[in-house]
């Protein structure tokens, strides 16, 4: 007889569940050490596009491929147990047809291991929505300003200033949700936009750039921890400043290397016994931590 195996991990009906409850707290992540402590932390982990800006140096969000999301997804949904893990579908992978973004939601789904998927767009993308949701694929809806359509857009804008966005924004909306999303990520809304929608729509919202009312909040971890760089977003909060500490700890380490301080006779391997018959434990044990981090 079969054994069935519970998993303590959030999933979509548990989201949807939290709707005007305890806001949501969702962050990115992309490698394992990241996702490891915001598993912690967070109901959603996002492994968002943005990677190709943030870990990559790209310009945009535009170059990344559904390899590069598949390789972080998997490496984000290995080292967590708690949060529900979302994978961006980059530029390119779902905007043709409801078909094709099914194809790529599928190889996300089964190489990744995450159990939904986000796309960009409001009304244009209700039909893949709705044809993805009909077969099993949780979609997350992301609308406002849309990072992939930035050379369409001529840059990056706060949505909602003109009545038309305001317009849009709301039947955007209306759009995912109707096509079944779970969940719609409101990216650089204006405050009173996104609290309406919030107020108006069935489904979380989360807010980037948008509101305190929204149902959940997302950010960029390597943004709000000061991983990267100088210019962020004027929304996000800095709540670490790593960069800073990185660039101290590495210098004390050149220092270190170029005084010979480093390493010490405790981080060496003896070639020998010592008389009370051990070997260099300390040097030997650096092993085994690093083995169980990696498995
Ligand atoms: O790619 C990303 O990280 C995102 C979030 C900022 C919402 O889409």
């Amino acid at each position: 007889m079969s054994k069935q195996v519970r998993s303590s991990r959030k999933t979509v009906r548990d989201i949807a569940r939290q709707k005007g409850a305890t806001p949501l707290v969702c962050l990115t992540a992309y490698t394992a050490p990241v996702a490891r402590v915001a598993d912690e932390h967070a109901d959603i982990i996002l492994v968002g596009d943005s990677l190709g800006m943030v870990l990559y140096g790209m310009d945009s969000t535009i170059p990344v491929t559904l390899d590069m999301m598949i390789a972080h997804g998997a490496a984000v949904v290995r080292s967590t147990s708690r949060a529900l893990i979302v994978v961006d579908m980059p530029f390119g992978t779902y905007q043709e047809s409801p078909q094709q973004a099914y194809l790529n939601a599928v190889r996300i789904l089964k190489e990744t291991g995450a159990a939904a998927v986000k796309i960009e767009g409001g009304q244009e993308m209700a039909d893949s929505c709705a044809f993805l949701t009909a077969r099993g694929i949780p979609v997350l809806g992301h609308i406002g300003l849309q990072p992939q359509s930035v050379h369409s857009e001529g840059g990056y804008r706060v949505k909602g200033r003109h009545e038309a966005e305001e317009e849009k924004i709301i039947k955007d909306a209306d759009a995912l949700v109707q096509s079944g999303s779970f969940g719609i990520v409101l990216e650089c809304v204006l405050p009173a936009i996104a609290t309406a929608v919030t107020e108006r729509v069935s489904v979380p919202t989360i807010g980037i750039g948008a509101s305190a009312q929204c149902d959940g909040q997302i950010l960029v971890t390597e943004d709000m921890l000061g991983m990267n760089g100088a210019s962020v977003p004027g929304f996000v909060e800095r709540y670490a400043s790593f960069q800073d500490d990185m660039g101290v700890a590495l210098g004390r380490y050149a220092q270190d290397v170029k005084n010979r301080t480093f390493p010490a006779a405790r981080h060496c391997y003896a070639t020998s016994p010592s008389s009370s018959g051990s070997w260099n434990d300390a040097a030997e044990s650096k092993i085994s931590p690093r083995k169980k981090a990696a498995s």
